[in-house]
């Protein structure tokens, strides 16, 4: 009998150790049929509005930033996080609720709205063409207030320079190959007039080989103003909605669509990892696989922190 609680007990100390941390496993019990909702909801809604891949990788990026991937760009209250204009033409999260619901009738009470944002994103990556990768779960969803000066001060405005966009992505854990590669998520989605025209008045902002395509955009985006910024979008490649490499071709030969893009096709430091992906797609595939991982564990919630969220816009008190 005492063996027997003896090895009890260990088995139960084993089980919480491995279980505070993130892991591929981590629902296989308690949510066995997450992988196959979400491969087949949003193979539905990919179908219906092909734009939507985009905005959930970015929604990915902008919830990971703000202390880590814990859902709180999708708290709605007066003044959180997505009232932010670094925020400006986040969509979807709504979806992430529908998606939401849908796993709470499965599994009710087990699967976080952080992790569905990280499926979100995976999923937009796999279906649009890029890498499976193999990401590990197990968030919890904050539970601590944050606010659109939090979101103004961590997400990148489009003018960043290279020595901050190096450091922010450093400070995940990421080498800068790893930095160059998860900015290769402008290989999906679209960018507004609001984020382009400040870099037309700032020389520092371009590539002398953004010549052309400077003209372009002058054209395109005069002003910021609402009539040029509701008029369709600039694609951010010349591809899209595909997952691809073409994103570091079009930045070499002067198309970046922000100052950032521009810029790191020209600093020394990222300009032979933009080389290296625009010749070699497998290896872009296999760093930005890395890079994605990084971005969605580093500093994150786990058991016993945070908690799952019933409604992913709000707190459950
Ligand atoms: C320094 C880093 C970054 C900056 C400054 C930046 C900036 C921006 C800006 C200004 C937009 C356009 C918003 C608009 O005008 O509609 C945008 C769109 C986008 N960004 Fe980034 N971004 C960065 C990194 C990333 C990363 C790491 C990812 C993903 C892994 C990402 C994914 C996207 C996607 C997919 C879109 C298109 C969204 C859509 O079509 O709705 N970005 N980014
Ligand atoms: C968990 O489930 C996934 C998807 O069904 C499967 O590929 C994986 O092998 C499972 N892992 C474990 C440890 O059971
Ligand atoms: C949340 O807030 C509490 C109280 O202010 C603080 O002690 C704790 O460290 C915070 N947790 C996180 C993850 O920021
Ligand atoms: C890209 O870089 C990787 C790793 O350094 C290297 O193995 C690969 O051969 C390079 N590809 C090209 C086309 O230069």
């Amino acid at each position: 009998m005492k063996y027997f609680i003896l090895l009890f007990v260990a088995t139960l100390t084993l089980f919480q150790l491995s279980s505070c941390q993130l892991s591929e496993s981590y629902y296989n019990l308690s949510c066995p049929n997450l992988e196959p909702i979400i491969q087949s909801e949003f193979r539905k809604l990919f179908f219906l509005n092909p734009t939507a891949p985009a905005a959930l990788l970015r929604l990915l990026f902008h919830d990971c930033m703000v202390r880590g991937c814990d859902a709180s760009v999708l708290l709605d209250f007066d003044n959180s996080e997505i009232k932010s204009a670094k925020n400006y033409a986040i969509r979807m999260q709504d979806t992430i609720g529908e998606i939401k619901l849908l796993v709470e009738d499965d599994c009710p009470g087990v699967v976080s709205c952080a992790d569905l944002i990280v499926l979100a994103a995976r999923e937009s990556v796999i279906q649009t063409g890029g890498p499976r990768i193999q990401v590990p779960l197990g968030r919890k969803d904050s539970t601590n207030i944050t606010t659109s000066l939090d979101a103004d001060a961590k997400i990148p405005p489009p003018s960043q320079k290279v020595d901050d966009f190096i450091s922010d992505f450093t400070s995940k854990g990421m080498s800068i190959e790893e930095a160059v590669a998860i900015l290769g998520g402008h290989t999906l989605g679209v960018g507004h007039c609001k984020n382009i025209v400040g870099r037309l008045n700032d020389p520092a902002q371009w590539n002398p080989t953004d010549f052309v395509y400077e003209t372009i955009l002058r054209i395109r985006c005069p002003l910021d103003n609402d009539f040029y910024n509701s008029v369709p979008a600039v694609p951010l490649d010349l591809t899209p909605v595909c997952f691809d490499n073409q994103y570091y071709t079009d930045i070499l030969g002067g198309r970046g669509v922000f100052g950032i893009d521009s810029m790191v096709a020209k600093d020394p430091r990222t300009l032979p990892f933009v080389t290296n992906f625009s010749q070699d797609q497998n290896h872009f595939f296999e760093v930005f696989s890395s890079a994605f991982i990084k971005l969605a564990t580093a500093d994150v919630l786990t058991d016993g922190q945070g908690e799952v969220r019933a409604i992913c816009s709000k707190f459950n008190n």
